[in-house]
C-alpha cells in the first residue's frame, strides 16, 4: 500500500482508497483512531496535538493538505511552506501512525461543487475579514473527518473560531466525531507558534512577541474592570501601532462561545487579535480571567 516497514515511520498515504483500507484494518482490532488536521510545515503546536491523540491511546492519523478553498485571491496559498519531508521525520520521531496527504485531484475531484457553510459564527473576527474562508475550513474539515472518520479530532485554541465552527459542524451534521481543542503552544517569548512565523525578518519576529503581550495585558486589564473595554482595546491598537504592527483588522473582547463582540464580562469571554507585521498577518487569543464575583 505505502512502503510500510517495521521503523519506517507512518505511511504516507495520497488515495482514499488505501486510507480506508487501513482504518478499516485499526477499527477491525478495535483500535481508536484521533485525527489531527494541519497544512503542513508542522511545529511544536501541531506536534502538541498529536501528542494528545497518543496520550489517548489512538491511532493517530495526521492529515497534511494545504487547502487551496481556505485562501483568498490575495493570500499566501503559493507561497504558503511545503516541507512534507520534514514533516514525516518529525511524525515518525513522535510515533504517529499515519499521515493522510491527498492530493489536489483526490480531495477535490474535477467538477467538485459541494460547500459546508457554517451561519452565525463566521459573521465576526476571522469570517469578517476573510470571505469565503471559514467555507473553505468547514469543507474541507467535513471531508477530512468523512474520510477518516475518527472517534475523536484535535484543533488548537490558537485558531479558536476555526475550533467553534468545527464544533458547531461536527454537531449540525452529526459526523459522531468529539472535537477536542488544544491550548495554544507558544514560544519562551510568549509568540504562538504558526508556520507564518516563518516569513517573519529576525527584526519582525523579535517585535512579533509584543503582541502577546498586548493581549495579555489587555485581558488582565479588563478583567480588573480599570475602564471600560473600548477604552482598553483603543490603547491596545495604539501600542501595536506604536510597535509596528499595521493595519490592525481587529482587536476585539467577543463572547467565548458565540464571539459576538461583548463590553462587559458577564460570561466567558476571549480577546482576539489579527494584525499584519510587514507581509505576515498574525492572530492570536487569549480567555479573559472571570470578574471576582
Ligand atoms: P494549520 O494552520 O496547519 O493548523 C493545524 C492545527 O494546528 C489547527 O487545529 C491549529 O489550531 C493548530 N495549531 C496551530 N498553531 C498552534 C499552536 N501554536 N498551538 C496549538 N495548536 C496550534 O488550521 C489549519 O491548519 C487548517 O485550517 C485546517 C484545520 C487543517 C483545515 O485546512
Amino acid at each position: 500500500m505505502t512502503g510500510e516497514e517495521p521503523g519506517a515511520g507512518p505511511p504516507i498515504v495520497r488515495e482514499i482508497a488505501a486510507l480506508r483500507a487501513q482504518i478499516a484494518l485499526w477499527r477491525r482490532a478495535g483500535d481508536r483512531i484521533g485525527l489531527v488536521p494541519t497544512m503542513g510545515a508542522l511545529h511544536a503546536g501541531h506536534l502538541a496535538l498529536v501528542r494528545r491523540a497518543l496520550d489517548a491511546g489512538e491511532r493517530a492519523v495526521v492529515s497534511i493538505f494545504v487547502n487551496p478553498a481556505q485562501f483568498g485571491p490575495n493570500e499566501d496559498f503559493a507561497l504558503y511552506p511545503r516541507r512534507e519531508a520534514e514533516d514525516v521525520a518529525a511524525l515518525r520521531a513522535l510515533g504517529a501512525h499515519l499521515v493522510w496527504a491527498p492530493g489536489l485531484d483526490e480531495m477535490y475531484p474535477r467538477s467538485f461543487s459541494t460547500h459546508v457553510r457554517v451561519d452565525g459564527l463566521t459573521a465576526h473576527l476571522e469570517g469578517l475579514h476573510r470571505p469565503g474562508h471559514f467555507q473553505g475550513v468547514a469543507t474541507v474539515v467535513t471531508k477530512l473527518l468523512r474520510q477518516v472518520d475518527p472517534d475523536r479530532a484535535y484543533f488548537g485554541e490558537k485558531d479558536y473560531q476555526q475550533l467553534q465552527v468545527v464544533t458547531r459542524l461536527a454537531r449540525d451534521l452529526d459526523l459522531g466525531v468529539e472535537i477536542v481543542g488544544v491550548s495554544t503552544v507558544r514560544d519562551p517569548d510568549g509568540l504562538a507558534l504558526s508556520s507564518r512565523n516563518l516569513y517573519l525578518s529576525a527584526e519582525e519576529r523579535r517585535r512579533a512577541a509584543i503582541l502577546p503581550r498586548v493581549l495579555a495585558r489587555t485581558a488582565e486589564a479588563a478583567s480588573a474592570g480599570v475602564a471600560s473595554f473600548a477604552e482598553l482595546l483603543h490603547a491596545g491598537e495604539m501600542a501595536l501601532t506604536e510597535a509596528g504592527f499595521g493595519p490592525i483588522d481587529y482587536l476585539q473582547i467577543c463572547d467565548a462561545e458565540t464571539l459576538v463582540p461583548v463590553t462587559s464580562l458577564e460570561r466567558p469571554a476571549r480577546i482576539f487579535v489579527a494584525a499584519r507585521l510587514g507581509r505576515t498577518r498574525l492572530i492570536d487569543n487569549m480567555p479573559l480571567a472571570r470578574a471576582a464575583p
